[in-house]
């Protein structure tokens, strides 16, 4: 018999039973809920809205419904949803006193509370998985500073970089994606439980003791917000969101890195699969994955926008499909950062291959073109020469480091045999010395910087 069927003539229909239960998905909330509620039944006693000892004996036993499920001596199953299972079950064993427990209290807001109980421990967990993978690329940086390759722009080839320029690019991303995580975690961590059903509560709570005991700084302003606000779980999704992203780009490159036709890494045997067919393939399936997850975690964030979008105040049970994505975002996002951590430093980079690409397709075009702006050559008219040198050398089969100063002098009187250094790649890319570039000081102090920034975090 359901708890709240006094006003119900007839049972609930069968089907309709089971399409309003959420306990398979909401079970996994079974920690957050106990907890939640011996702090409510600890505030009730202290408040002497139901007696001391009663209220110890409530939060004694929530505490052994937790151990009893943690240790699996008690199975979550047979009720509507997590906080009716976990009630029910403390009913059982205390009888009367069990029934105390909902007092001044709303399955609303519990639900609310549990939530963001939930999120907060969800949010650290990732940002912990992120730090690590930032880790893992600064390592790896530190060994590729002087590992050259090719910035491109529209996919072709544009200036020399490093390796370690490059794997620095997405240490700032994922950087930016902790940071937005622990900031979004600020507006998860605010305590609703006191909202009630809609309105609040005639008892006299104290909702401050709440958010004390389970570590809230604040708490909800408004109740009629506080039991149907969900823009924390949006902005969440939101944040998973645009990691995805960023791990799809990061991904996105290393399968194309390992074609046979790019060929500068070199996937590990351990993280690479076969065909059933083509006895050569060695697939990057896990890269693949990661990028192919990334639409799961969209789908979580429009799902909840959208369930959202059209709901009046307060709480509405549509709000019931809340908990579904925030799981597969979190689930998503977690299986991704460990597999690409692990994955990682496995990765070879075929650095010959890289240092080769660096030179070719007249990457230093940009540096001939400046160097003769640094001998008082207007910008544009130094463009204009550098690209017939350009020219000249694709009509020859020719590179910019393979001319000599002759062929230089040609173009430009300018020209004097110092051009031959400027256009050699490790000169050029240690030139590049401003903060964010290339060279190998600037890298340093980044990777140095970033070090200490995910101690902080
Ligand atoms: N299982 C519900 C949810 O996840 C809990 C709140 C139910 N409240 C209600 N008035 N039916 O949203």
């Amino acid at each position: 018999m359901k708890m709240w069927s006094g006003r119900f003539a007839s049972s609930l229909n069968e089907q309709a039973d089971l399409f309003n239960r959420s306990l398979p998905v909401d079970k996994r909330l079974y920690k957050h809920d106990i907890i939640g509620s011996i702090a409510h039944a600890t505030m009730l006693g202290e408040c002497g809205i139901i007696p001391k000892n009663e209220a110890e004996s409530i939060c004694h036993t929530l505490s052994d419904i937790f151990y009893d499920i943690k240790n699996g001596k008690l199975k979550i199953a047979d009720a509507e949803d997590i906080h009716m299972f976990v009630e029910e079950e403390l009913t059982k064993r205390l009888g009367q006193t069990g029934k105390k427990l909902h007092t001044g209290r709303s399955r609303n807001d519990q639900v609310a509370l549990d939530i963001r109980l939930y999120m907060r421990d969800a949010i650290s967990e990732i940002t912990e998985l992120l730090k690590e993978v930032i880790a893992t690329l600064c390592d790896i940086s530190e060994k590729h500073t002087e590992t050259y390759m090719p910035a491109y722009t529209h996919m072709q080839k544009a200036q020399p970089t490093t390796l370690a320029h490059h794997l620095g690019a997405y240490c700032e991303m994922f950087l930016r994606d902790a940071e937005r995580l622990l900031d979004c975690r600020k507006r998860v961590n605010v305590m609703p439980l006191g909202s009630g059903a809609c309105t609040t509560t005639s008892y006299p709570i104290n909702r401050n003791r709440v958010a004390q005991l389970l570590e809230f700084p604040k708490i909800t302003q408004n109740s009629l917000d506080g039991v149907s606000d969900r823009d924390f779980a949006i902005e969440f999704a939101a944040c998973c969101s645009i990691l995805a992203m960023h791990l799809s780009r990061f991904n996105e490159e290393f399968i194309y890195w390992a074609t046979d036709e790019f060929g500068f890494v070199t996937l590990s045997d351990e993280f690479s699969t076969g065909s059933s067919i083509m006895p050569q393939k060695k697939n990057p399936d896990m890269n693949e994955l990661i990028r192919g997850k990334t639409g799961r975690v969209y789908g979580d964030l429009i799902s909840l926008l959208t369930v959202m979008k059209g709901l009046p105040l307060a709480y509405n049970k549509d709000m019931q499909e809340d908990k579904e994505a925030v799981f597969d975002c979190e689930d998503t996002v977690k299986m991704c950062l460990a597999i690409f951590n692990a994955l990682l430093p496995s990765l070879k980079f075929n650095t010959d291959v890289m240092g080769k690409g660096a030179g070719g397709g007249y990457t230093a075009a940009t540096d001939c073109a400046d160097y003769l702006v640094k001998k008082g050559v207007p910008f544009r008219d130094a463009h204009k020469i550098v690209g017939r040198l350009v020219r000249y050398c694709c009509e020859n089969g020719k590179t910019l480091d393979a001319l000599d100063i002759d062929e230089y002098k040609s173009f430009s009187e300018i020209f004097e045999k110092d051009i031959l250094k400027t256009v050699c790649i490790p000169d050029l890319v240690a030139a590049r010395k401003a903060v964010g570039g290339p060279s190998k000081k600037a890298v340093e102090n980044r990777i140095a910087k970033i070090r200490k920034t995910l101690q902080t975090l």
